[in-house]
């Protein structure tokens, strides 16, 4: 979703924030644009719709040599995706302060009628114009910037991250609710920076600092550089979180890879032997042993997309496992169906980034309710991390595929190992036996997958894909056709194999194709259901145990898997080959693979 950058100090703060904005062009967006005080200290705003390459050629038009500027991608919420309605946001007729914004201002239309009705004239489409217009507003009136700022912010409502840039001053301003937001400095180069993602910041800070909701953030030079927080009332704040860069944040490239995507599918054998030896080690199991001291009498798992379809398999190991009754919610379902939430219960929360606003939402209500929160998490930092009481990190590095791939893997991975914990059962050399065994096996996969590209080729083109499991395959069913939807553009829908003939077996004929992931468990129920789509002339794809001589007979296509010695894990297997398949599907289509169309990395509103 939306990305904000700001700049500034010694070096050309456009160049700054173009890089910036180019690494978080992974979160998906539709335009972009940059805001910075020129030669002549007057602000210049130049946005474009489309690429970054797009701003980046109309900026060759321009003298950029400044040492303060913002910029934005936008993933348009409110107005159509073109050059006016791009930020940073800009009034001709009142051309001293200019903004970015991330979120939604929910009572923008009634701001908007207001000023409109003082004199203030709008030129977009979007929410976020209205900050702009109160700011003006305030300006002139006769208040001095920062309480402009201030008393703009308390009339927005929503969740929102603001920066704001002004042409009297070498000044930037932020502040947020509920958004992402982080600010870095480095004393030694008087680097300053901020932005909706710690990603950006790489290389150019050494402090970084996460902002509560409601800080307001000085950043300013003024022969040296100053990094300062206020409450809204004027003194000064603490209320951040200050962690020192230790080179942990890197900036990611594909290698010798096509695609993000195909790259951290690559990863994944890696990342498993590495997660089992960080949690197993000294440090990790005084970790998840400390996490685990709380037994809950019910957990309830919130998430979204690919991270609620790991939360499912985690509902599994949590109640097969460390027999915790446990019950999982869509995050953006929870918080409108008034769970029951009583004491003794946890709120568990997976996320990849962390900054999902129905998980955050959801991670809230917990809280409120006096619940013990937990997050499984990728970003160290991250709001979710920094709300929950107890946090398991993944460790599954930058993800920066729109699909996620290594998270879910390593999602399912970390909330077993905190089921043994909770369960008061973890062996560690069996854990790190059963997780090297699982990346072996992925291993194995990954160096012989002539033939997954070849089934990727030849259903390329038909009318849809069904996409079946059973028990713990079910969740692995629903992800793979995410995943196909999300970057291939085409119909695909995860149901439980024994559905089928509930409705969706309607669908099934000779164009149709069913993509059947059949475990060893319940293997005579889940062929059964394939035998059924057979019976409709239907195309199947079967995913099942190697030297099936069924399979072999009834299926289209037979991708033959070692199951042996893998138990519960093997579903992460299975789900390996629909990441594959997805991948080269969408490949023989020339899709946007990494920036799959209307989609955002991190969704940031509701
Ligand atoms: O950052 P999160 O894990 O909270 O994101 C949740 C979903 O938005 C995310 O998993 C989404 O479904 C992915 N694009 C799926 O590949």
């Amino acid at each position: 979703m939306c990305g904000i950058v700001g700049y500034l100090g010694p070096q050309n703060a456009v160049d700054i924030v173009l890089e910036g904005l180019a690494r978080l062009e992974y979160r998906g967006y539709d335009s972009a644009g940059v805001c910075f005080k020129n030669e002549r200290q007057k602000l210049e705003v130049v946005k474009k719709e489309g690429k970054l390459e797009n701003l980046i050629s109309e900026l060759k038009n321009h003298t950029t040599s400044s040492h303060i500027a913002i910029g934005h991608t936008r993933w348009a919420t409110h107005g159509i995706v073109n050059d006016k309605n791009a930020h940073p946001h800009f009034f001709d007729e009142f051309p001293h302060v200019s903004i970015v914004h991330n979120g939604i201002i929910e009572n923008f239309h009634e701001i908007k009628k207001d000023l409109e009705s003082e004199g203030i004239i709008f030129h977009t489409e979007t929410d976020s114009e209205a900050f702009l217009g109160l700011l003006a507003f305030e300006l002139k009136s006769g208040s001095n910037l920062k309480d402009a700022i201030v008393s703009a912010f308390k009339k927005i409502e929503g969740n929102s991250a603001l920066v704001v840039i002004n042409d009297k001053s070498n000044e930037l301003f932020a502040i947020k609710k509920s958004a992402p937001l982080v600010c870095g400095k480095n004393s030694k180069t008087n680097n300053l920076m901020v932005s909706s993602d710690p990603y950006a910041l790489v290389g150019h800070v050494s402090d970084i600092y996460f902002p509560e909701d409601e800080v307001l953030c000085e950043l300013k030079i003024n022969g040296e550089s100053t990094l300062k927080f206020f409450e809204l009332d004027g003194r000064e704040s603490r209320r951040f979180l200050h962690k020192i860069e230790e080179g942990n944040l890197e900036v990611s490239d594909k290698g010798h890879f096509d695609h993000y995507m195909q790259k951290e599918i690559y990863e994944q054998p890696g990342l498993i032997r590495s997660l089992a030896q960080k949690y197993l080690s000294d440090k990790g199991l005084e970790g998840l042993k400390s996490v685990s001291e709380f037994r809950p009498s019910l957990v309830h798992i919130s998430a979204c997309g690919t991270a609620w379809h790991a939360g499912l398999i985690i509902k599994n190991y949590l109640e097969t496992v460390s027999k915790v009754p446990t019950v999982i919610d869509l995050a953006s379902e929870f918080r409108y169906r008034n769970p029951l939430l009583n004491n003794g219960e946890l709120g568990l929360f997976i996320s990849q980034s962390g900054e999902t606003a129905d998980t955050l939402a959801a991670q809230e209500l917990c809280k409120k309710n006096n619940l013990k929160t937990i997050s499984i998490v990728n970003v160290d930092g991250s709001t979710l991390f920094r709300d929950c009481d107890f946090n398991l990190l993944i460790h599954a590095g930058v993800e920066i595929g729109v699909a996620s791939t290594k998270a879910f893997t390593l999602q399912v991975l970390t909330g077993r190992l905190y089921a043994q914990a909770l369960a008061g059962e973890i062996n560690k050399e069996k854990v790190l036996k059963d997780y090297s065994l699982l990346a072996d096996r992925i291993d194995e996969l990954l160096n012989n997958i002539e033939k997954i590209k070849n089934i990727a080729e030849e259903i390329s083109n038909n009318k849809g894909y069904i996409f079946t499991g059973r028990g713990i395959y079910f969740p692995v069913a629903l992800e793979g056709a995410l995943k196909l939807k999300e970057i291939a553009y085409v119909h695909a829908e995860g149901y439980a194999a024994g559905e089928l003939k509930h409705g969706p077996i309607a669908l099934i004929d000779e164009e149709m194709v069913n993509i059947a992931f059949i475990g060893p468990e319940l293997y005579d129920k889940t062929y059964s259901n394939l035998l059924e789509v057979k019976a409709r002339k239907g195309i199947i794809v079967g995913i099942g145990p190697k030297n099936d001589q069924k399979l072999s007979e009834s299926c289209n296509y037979y991708i033959p898997l070692n199951f042996e010695g893998l138990g519960d894990l093997a579903p992460l297997y299975t789900n390996v080959v629909g990441q594959l398949l997805s991948y080269y599907l969408a490949k023989y289509k020339g899709t946007d693979i990494d920036k799959p169309r209307n989609l955002a990395k991190s969704v940031t509103v509701e």
